[in-house]
């Protein structure tokens, strides 16, 4: 296996417990808000948090340099979200005092960012405004007599699709 897949795994494994641990937290918030983790659970829920969080950000600097920071548009809205939930879910579960109905507020925002980020990476939209050469490209893909000038425009797209997801 390259270590261009191992990192990818590794880096969704810990997207995934992320996610985990912050339904995990945000379930404790909304449905037994008087009774919140002991300091023992606290410790284990920050530690695995914050865990899956520096991995996520050192495995996604890595995959980006092996990417030569080539990203698509899309990519930017995932950065933009990753930011917000981070800052929700310092919101939502800071130590220092707040109300419940702010913890919750931070726990709904960060749990829309999440799943805009998720579908972000899921559906990969096209915000470059280059439908026609992928067109191409996918023409290209069922007919071999494809002009070579369109062949260029279908190598550089293949190039920057491959490139990071
Ligand atoms: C909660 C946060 C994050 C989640 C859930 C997440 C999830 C994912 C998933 C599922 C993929 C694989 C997509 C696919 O190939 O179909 C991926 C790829 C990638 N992620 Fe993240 N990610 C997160 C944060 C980050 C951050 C903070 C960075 C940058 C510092 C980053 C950089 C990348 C890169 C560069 C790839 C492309 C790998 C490739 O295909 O070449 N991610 N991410």
């Amino acid at each position: 296996m390259d270590s261009h897949l191992i990192l990818k795994i590794i880096h969704m494994t810990f997207g995934s417990l992320a996610l985990i641990t912050f339904l995990i937290r945000a379930a404790l918030l909304f449905r037994v808000p008087q009774n919140q983790p002991g300091k023992a659970g606290r410790i284990v829920l920050v530690a695995l948090q914050h865990l899956s969080f520096t991995v996520l950000i050192i495995t996604g600097m890595v995959l980006l340099y092996q990417n030569q920071f080539v990203v698509q548009p899309w990519f930017y809205g995932k950065i933009i979200l990753f930011v917000v939930i981070l800052s929700a879910i310092i919101k939502a579960f800071s130590k220092r005092d707040m109300s419940l109905a702010q913890r919750k507020a931070g726990a709904f925002v960060a749990a829309v960012a999440f799943a805009g980020l998720l579908t972000l990476v899921v559906l990969k939209p096209d915000f470059s405004g280059n439908a026609a050469s992928q067109q191409i490209a996918q023409s290209a893909a069922v007919d071999p007599q494809i002009q070579p000038m369109q062949q260029n425009q279908l190598t550089s797209t293949t190039v920057r699709q491959s490139a990071t997801n």
